[in-house]
């Protein structure tokens, strides 16, 4: 998949941004939608550490404000600790704006990537439908 190369570069580069100075974890994420534009996002930390946010919630949420209505990659990747699979939260978030073409790519030690469908990291999930 030759969007994946682009995906992980822009995963790359937004984790470079994360502002992450209470759990120095910085996580970069990357959404490919169904328009074919890639957005980027990054963890951003708070003092008050509850409303910090995760880098998946910030590409879709950037996602969203581009017009893109639908995940069908998203690429996650961490400066210390891969591979980084999405909270709980996270999973969630994605979700909402997936379905069953959606793919999320999480970068293993040796570089590789795994792939998993939304179902498989969150299975019966809450959705727009109930
Ligand atoms: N984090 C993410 O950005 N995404 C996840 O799915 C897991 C955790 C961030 C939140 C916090 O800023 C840092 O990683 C440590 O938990």
């Amino acid at each position: 998949m030759p969007e994946l190369k682009q995906l992980l570069a822009a995963a790359e580069q937004a984790m470079h941004q994360a502002y992450a100075p209470y759990s120095q974890f910085q996580v970069g994420a990357a959404v490919l939608d169904n328009q074919g534009q890639v957005y980027a996002g990054c963890n951003v930390e708070n003092s008050a550490y509850p409303i910090g946010c995760c880098a998946e919630q910030a590409a879709v949420a950037a996602m969203i404000l581009g017009g893109g209505r639908s995940i069908v990659d998203i690429v996650i990747v961490a400066e210390k600790q891969n591979p980084c699979p999405p909270c709980g939260a996270c999973r969630q978030v994605i979700a909402e704006h997936s379905d069953h073409n959606t793919h999320i790519h999480l970068v293993n030690k040796d570089g590789g990537v795994s792939s998993y469908q939304v179902a498989d990291l969150l299975p019966q999930a809450f959705k727009l439908s109930h």
